[in-house]
């Protein structure tokens, strides 16, 4: 043989036996996807049946459902009316804690409660166990802190997963700005200086409209994220922008964006998400790994123009993040700024490494964009709702303007005159708001280790329960016609029990700025209301609806966010004084 036949020969051979080696891979790697697919799928399904039957024994309710799809159809049918379809469910079962499924095959029990005693036993009295879901499992949770990163919205708090201190910290140092004497001071300048803004702005547009022979059209959701944005960047990190005038859409878009992208996101891909979590890897996750590695979450991250939209909307928030830090560290006036972020800036670690220090960036960014979140979006929900409110009732506006010219009149809507005693009317407005639109309709609880709730029931470890705000303020055995606003249902004012009214959590996590976010929002709709008189441009009434989203927007029809008022200007006090008396 020659040698060019012999390396001819030989090369055959290695091919080939390369080919078998390969065929042989590819069988055992079918065996082993088939394997581990199937030991998946049998193992969750066989879970849930029993978790499922355990629950039913004890009389736990379940609306009617699929035996393999859970409640998923139902929740694609009914998604732009979702929260009214949970407390259908509630309403249909007449107990106040029910069990809503999602595919067999997901492992998940989830439970939806309006009942204030199980609300107390998950946040307050047995709060270690019942903490936000597991990155690893939940990959709706795995994604929200893909954009919101590591800060005290999204800490866990159980023994789980080692994030009780920093927590805690988080907790303790953003505490020390909601001082009385802060809102007194400091948050009164920023917030009565940008409502001045505020309405300056629409008194242009309201002028120039009134030349032209035209009805001032103004978004006032918009106007209102605006507001927020603002008034944040300047308490939390000494900023000063002008997102209301339209000259600051970086960081305010991009949350957006985000938000809405990983909602969608989710909603579009949770049939594909879940099958990719009974797969092998590389296609689904490693045993154990979190729920979001693997070919097919990649390809959907990647591949998928949802998941580029939501990437490149990640991408703009750590920048617009950074920047923020930036400025902040290089500003020296932050050894002595009364701002959040400085107060984080100048404190220390138990080593005494100051949070300044480069290690500590990341962390400082879970901080920033948390507090991000909790400061515009809640609020400025709660304002438009508000607004919605008064336009589509111009009594309940009326009686609130009069309200405001007796106690105020052009006067500044200062902390202790905004109090509950001084303007009940008002402070009944915002509560009727709160109750019937909590900006945060539901918030999910999941059970580290398996519990038993106050009434006896069992749940299995993995339990997540929903308790429902929304849904708590329209029960009729507690608010005679719930669907009525009624200002007057809060006057003689007393503090709700946040357990019946969780619209702020309650217990151990309560939210830290629910006496700013009244307080703003009881100045903002001051300012607003003796400048103008609002109503909703006709015909939008029927459109308007809640966007399912974590912090409860308003929707205008599908894919808008508009909140479209006409606003005339009010005279002045002085001239409706002088024209009366003429
Ligand atoms: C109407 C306005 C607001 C509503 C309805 C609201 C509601 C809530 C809710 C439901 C939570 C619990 C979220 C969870 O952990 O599951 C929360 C937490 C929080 N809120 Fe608010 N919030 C509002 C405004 C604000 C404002 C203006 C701030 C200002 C900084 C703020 C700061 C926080 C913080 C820091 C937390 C996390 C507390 C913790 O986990 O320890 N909130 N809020």
């Amino acid at each position: 043989m020659s040698a060019l036949s012999k390396q001819k020969f030989t090369s055959r051979r290695v091919v080939g036996a390369l080919r078998t080696l390969l065929g042989r891979l590819a069988r055992a790697y079918g065996w082993y996807f088939a394997l581990q697919f199937v030991t998946r799928f049998v193992r969750r399904v066989v879970s849930t049946i029993v978790k499922v039957r355990k629950l039913k024994q004890q009389n736990v309710y379940q609306s009617p459902c699929c035996p393999i799809l859970g409640h998923v159809r139902e929740v694609k049918e009914n998604f732009d009316r979702l929260l009214d379809f949970r407390l259908d469910a509630i309403k249909e079962s007449k107990a106040k804690t029910v069990l809503r499924l999602g595919l067999v095959c997901s492992d998940r029990i989830q439970m939806l409660t309006t009942d204030p005693i199980v609300v107390k036993y998950i946040l307050k009295d047995n709060f270690r166990n019942w903490d936000k879901p597991s990155g690893n499992e939940n990959f709706f949770f795995k994604y929200f802190r893909a954009w919101l990163g590591v800060g005290i919205f999204t800490l866990h708090h159980s023994n789980k997963y080692g994030e009780y201190d920093t927590w805690k910290l988080q907790r303790k140092l953003a505490s020390s700005i909601f001082t009385k004497n802060n809102f007194r001071t400091y948050m009164y300048d920023v917030f009565q200086e940008r409502a001045s803004t505020l309405v300056d702005h629409m008194r242009c547009g309201a002028r120039a409209a009134a030349a032209a022979h035209e009805v001032y059209e103004i978004d006032m959701q918009q106007k209102l994220f605006g507001y927020t944005m603002d008034s944040i960047m300047r308490i939390f990190f000494s900023q000063k922008t002008e997102t209301v005038t339209g000259e600051n859409e970086g960081f305010p878009s991009a949350f957006d964006e985000a938000h809405r992208a990983h909602f969608e996101l989710i909603v579009k891909n949770v049939g594909l998400l879940t099958l990719a979590k009974l797969l092998p890897w590389p296609f689904g996750p490693l045993s154990g790994s979190n729920v979001t590695t693997g070919i097919i979450p990649w390809c959907i991250m990647t591949l998928s123009p949802l998941g580029s939209r939501f990437k490149r909307a990640i991408t703009r928030i750590r920048e617009e993040t950074r920047k923020v830090i930036e400025n902040k560290l290089e500003d020296p006036a932050t050894a002595t700024s009364n701002d959040l972020l400085s107060y984080f800036l100048r404190a220390r670690d138990d080593d005494g490494v100051p949070f300044s220090d480069a290690k500590y960036t990341e962390f400082l960014s879970g901080v920033v964009r948390s507090m991000v979140i909790a400061g515009r979006d809640t609020t400025a929900c709660l304002m438009s709702w508000t607004f919605f409110m008064l336009t589509a009732h111009p009594d309940i506006q009326n009686r609130l303007y009069e309200e405001i010219m007796t106690n105020i009149g052009d006067g500044e809507p200062r902390f202790d005159l905004l109090a509950a005693q001084q303007m009940p009317y008002l402070n009944g407005v915002v509560y009727e708001t709160l109750r019937l639109h909590p900006p945060v309709p539901v918030d999910p609880k999941t059970c580290i280790e398996e519990d038993t709730l106050p009434d006896g029931t069992r749940v299995p470890a993995g339990t997540t329960i929903m308790y429902f705000p929304w849904g708590m303020g329209r029960d009729p055995a507690v608010y005679e016609d719930p669907l009525a606003m009624k200002p007057e249902r809060w006057i003689p004012f007393k503090e709700p029990d946040l357990y019946k009214f969780p619209v702020f959590q309650a217990g151990s996590r309560q939210c830290l700025g629910m006496n700013m976010a009244i307080y703003e929002a009881k100045l903002v709709i001051v300012n607003l209301i003796r400048a103008f008189k609002f109503t909703l441009k006709p015909g939008e009434e029927e459109n308007i609806t809640y966007s399912p989203m974590i912090t409860m927007s308003i929707k205008n029809g599908s894919g808008s966010y508009k909140l479209l008022l006409h606003a005339e200007e009010r005279q002045p006090q002085g001239l409706r004084h002088r024209s009366t008396e003429a």
